[in-house]
């Protein structure tokens, strides 16, 4: 009796600590559609069908982790989570703290303005130099963007694009893309400095708003995994390349291009 009850704390005890080891936790910013997203109380969006795939095949449990974007990269790297799936662009500051794996979405920074903007009405024929110098000339202009992404470094100016940024507008940070085009439709800011596709979901779903269809960055997203975590890493970027090679990867991006 004694060993029987010893034997069953002992099986309880195996599970919680296999549970424990079996997880795949992802670092994300869930308000960022169509990448990572919360509808109906579950998470969508390509990041986490990606990462679902990841999981499944490393026979882990997914476990997503919800965070402001800007916590997303330290979640990595002090380990309380095992990657990062955030339309996370790869870029040389992140670098020196987290590994990217391969990437799997070429994406760029865009432009949202108000469409009874006067200033922005001719603007789509520039091309992104002309479209730079346009926005430096007009006075007091207030840039909103996602704090801690390469928006926001961009805006700023960023040594990894050799661009010095808006130099003379204000940059304002939100904690996200749907509060900067909030702010953008309150008058607060003039314009919102986000990634294309996100910027085209923002657009459809605010009235008012429209894009400047002019790529300022080329960028791309990949996973970021803990710099002593070669071996997961690895596992990654065989999986990324088996869903890039057997179409999955398409099939899935495809899926919210609508
Ligand atoms: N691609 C940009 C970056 O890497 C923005 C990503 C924002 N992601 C999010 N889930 N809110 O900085």
């Amino acid at each position: 009796m004694k060993y029987k009850i010893l034997g069953i704390i002992m099986a309880v005890f195996s599970l919680f600590i296999g549970c424990k080891n079996d997880n795949l936790s992802v670092a994300t910013a869930a308000n960022f559609a169509p990448f990572e997203y919360i509808d109906g109380g579950e998470f969508k969006g390509i990041d986490i069908e990606i990462a679902k795939i990841i999981a499944d095949e490393l026979k882990l449990n997914l476990v997503i982790n919800d965070m402001e974007f800007d916590s997303v990269v330290q979640s990595v790297v002090s380990k309380n989570s095992n990657i990062a799936m955030s339309g996370l662009a790869i870029n040389d500051t992140r670098k020196q703290v987290i590994d990217f794996s391969d990437t799997y979405f070429n994406a760029a920074q865009m432009i949202l303005v108000r469409e009874n903007d006067k200033r922005f009405f001719d603007v789509n024929k520039l091309d992104s130099t002309n479209l730079v110098k346009k926005i430096n000339s007009i006075k007091n202009l207030k840039i909103g963007v996602q704090a801690g992404t390469t928006g926001e470094f961009y805006a700023k100016g960023d040594k990894d694009w050799g661009f010095d940024g808006f130099k003379k507008a204000e940059i304002l940070s939100f904690t996200n893309g749907a509060m900067a085009v909030t702010a953008m439709l309150n008058n607060q800011v003039d314009i919102v400095i986000i990634d294309e596709m996100p910027a085209k979901v923002l657009q459809k779903s605010n009235k008012g708003t429209k894009i400047i269809d002019i790529a300022l960055t080329n960028e791309s997203y990949a996973i970021g995994v803990s710099k002593d975590n070669k071996e997961l890493l690895e596992n990654i970027n065989k999986i990324l390349s088996s869903i890039k090679e057997d179409g999955r990867l398409e099939k899935i991006i495809s899926k919210y291009y609508e």
